[in-house]
């Protein structure tokens, strides 16, 4: 777990990016309309993360409950994500940033899972921004898959039951290696982690706004940063004396 309370800068932002369809509503335009206004807002977030020298940024693109919607609809995101790694990638490249797709791509069409995979190896060694971009992802699929991994290491007999930490599960989950998130934001109002990170936002400070995402820009970002830096992480402790960091 991150625990650096010294650094107003969040090392890892997560963001559940809602409101592209009640955007595209308010404008009488389709939902498809919002998703694809959704990506320009997000084309400016990773511009600034790259800029404010932020580690990792996790953008939850499609949860693991998204299949319920539209055929059409789902379609149309699968669209928008092969677009961007086939037509994007590069630029995302030339900015020295590392791209990774975390969720259960198994279900996905095999076309979408090479684009996906293509630009991941395009720009695996890359040590600019981390942009994780989570697609079929669950909380609850992310620490199935970590449980059932470590289950078998243990009927292999490789490890014991008792070796079960905290450590040992967060290597197992699709996030292994990365800090956990240090603040999250969720646009559009709604106040729920809606099966984002659930095991890595154990300490992550939460930042609800009701701007609906693809009106989110450069000054919401930086209003919510604002935010970040007057918040005082204690992480179960007691408050830090002031004059120990005046
Ligand atoms: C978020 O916007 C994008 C995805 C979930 C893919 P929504 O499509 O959920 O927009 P609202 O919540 O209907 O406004
Ligand atoms: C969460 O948004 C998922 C993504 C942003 C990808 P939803 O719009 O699907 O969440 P709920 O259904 O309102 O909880
Ligand atoms: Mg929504």
């Amino acid at each position: 777990m991150n625990t650096d309370s010294h650094s107003n800068i969040p090392r890892h932002i997560a963001i559940v990016m809602d409101g592209n369809g009640r955007w595209a509503k308010m404008r009488g335009k389709s939902r498809f309309m919002g998703h694809k206004a959704g990506m320009d807002a997000v084309g400016k977030i990773v511009k600034m993360a790259v800029e404010k020298k932020i580690e990792v940024l996790s953008l939850f693109a499609f949860s693991s409950e998204n299949w319920s919607r539209p055929t059409e609809e789902i379609n149309y995101l699968m669209q928008l994500f092969s677009d961007v790694c086939r037509n994007q990638i590069k630029k995302l490249h030339e900015h020295n940033i590392c791209v990774r797709f975390l969720g259960d791509l198994s279900r996905f069409s095999s076309t979408v899972r090479k684009d996906m995979e293509g630009a991941a190896r395009m720009t695996q060694e890359n040590t600019g921004l981390k942009l994780m971009i989570a697609v079929n992802y669950g909380g609850q699929w992310d620490l199935v898959q970590a449980f059932q991994k470590i289950a078998a290491r243990i009927a292999s007999g490789e490890l014991t039951a008792q070796a079960i930490d905290a450590q040992l599960v967060a290597a197992h989950l699709s996030t292994a290696g990365l800090p956990d998130p240090d603040l999250l934001i969720r646009t559009s109002g709604e106040e729920r982690l809606s099966n984002f990170y659930l095991w890595q936002c154990a300490y992550t400070e939460l930042y609800f706004t009701k701007t609906l995402w693809p009106d989110f820009d450069e000054a919401a970002f930086e209003a919510a940063l604002h935010e970040y830096a007057n918040r005082e992480r204690r992480f179960g402790a007691i408050p830090q004396a002031k004059s120990k960091h005046q």
